[in-house]
């Protein structure tokens, strides 16, 4: 899709994330899971234009489009409705979205789109409102979504939604390993890890020390060392082959590997470009078959990349 922009259109590029860490505490009563994660914004971008419309409608092309809903459950369209709502606004528009980030792979694309489609119409509608409580109606909209406004690298707690900075310098280079066809469900997998659990006692979750300083001189080695996903047994027992992806990226030397979120996604950590150059090589020629993406963290969140006027010609912020 082109990023021109229609008349009184306002683009906003999004990207996926990856959870360096994800412990997984006790199921509550709410049905949500306790968490301690670290969120990692990484550069594989949606990208979602809104343009006032006489209904509301959402549209989607790119490699993933065909797995996303275009009906009212869209969660882009849920969020520029709550947003119009939250307004008290009545100015449906049309949602266009380049599907970049896949879909049920682990990487949040859903809740990406939403949180491009806040900013995208918080623009549009020169609402002007703060972060902070774009981040609230963001929480609202699912557990992820803050975190995809928010974008870099971060902690969260709660069902996710409450965020706190981590200190992180420089840069991280990965190597993903995407799914052609299959995905999997968000809340199976954590239905699945509840089901291996038994009913032993989880304990509540707790980031582990080691990581954090491990991100504070971004040492590759030991960052990958300490990535840890408790959602990538469940994962695992949901889609077995996987194991073969991640065997894969061991034998040819990567610092470390993780499931990313739910999965099926699999990020594999090196330590330069040329090392993710010869890890896709190497993985693409070895199977199993999938989409292979080279692609760095952290990344900003959600932001208006074009908008244009009624009154002007468009103008590019970024
Ligand atoms: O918040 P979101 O809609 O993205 O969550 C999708 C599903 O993932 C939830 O319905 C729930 O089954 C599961 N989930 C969970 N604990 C969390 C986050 C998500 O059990 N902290």
């Amino acid at each position: 899709m082109s990023l021109a922009v229609e008349s009184r259109g306002v683009t906003a590029r999004v990207p996926g994330k990856i959870n360096l860490e994800l412990v997984v505490g006790p199921r509550r009563s709410d049905g949500y899971h306790e968490l301690a994660t670290i969120f990692h914004a990484v550069g594989v971008h949606d990208h979602v234009t809104a343009v006032p419309s006489d209904e509301w409608s959402v549209q989607v092309a790119g490699p993933y489009a065909a797995r996303v809903p275009v009906d009212a459950t869209n969660l882009a369209l849920l969020a520029a409705r709550r947003l119009a709502e939250a307004a008290g606004l009545s100015e449906p528009v049309a949602l266009s979205i380049d599907k970049q980030i896949p879909v049920a792979g682990g990487m949040a694309g859903g809740s990406a789109d939403a949180a491009a489609a806040l900013v995208a119409c918080d623009t549009l509608w020169e609402l002007g409102l703060a972060r902070e409580e774009l981040v609230d109606l963001a929480g609202e909209l699912g557990s992820d979504v803050p975190f995809l406004l928010r974008g870099g690298t971060a902690i969260g707690s709660g069902r996710g939604e409450r965020l706190a900075p981590v200190l992180a310098r420089g840069e991280l280079h990965w190597v993903l390993w995407v799914s052609h066809d299959v995905g999997l469900s968000t809340p199976e997998v954590y239905a699945e890890c509840d089901r291996l659990r038994g009913k032993a006692a989880v304990p509540d979750p707790e980031p582990s020390g080691g990581l954090l300083a491990a991100l504070r001189t971004m040492d590759t080695v030991t960052v990958g060392g300490a990535l840890r996903n408790d959602l990538q047994e469940a994962a695992l027992s949901l889609l077995p082959e996987l194991r073969e992806v991640i065997d894969a990226g061991a034998d040819l030397g990567v610092d470390g590997s993780v499931v990313a979120g739910s999965g099926p996604t699999v990020a594999f950590l090196v330590g330069s470009q040329a090392a993710a150059i010869d890890l896709s090589v190497g993985l693409a020629a070895r199977g199993p078959q999938g989409d292979i993406k080279r692609t760095v963290g952290p990344v900003a969140g959600a932001q208006v990349v074009s908008a244009s006027s009624p009154s002007g010609p468009p103008t590019r912020t970024g």
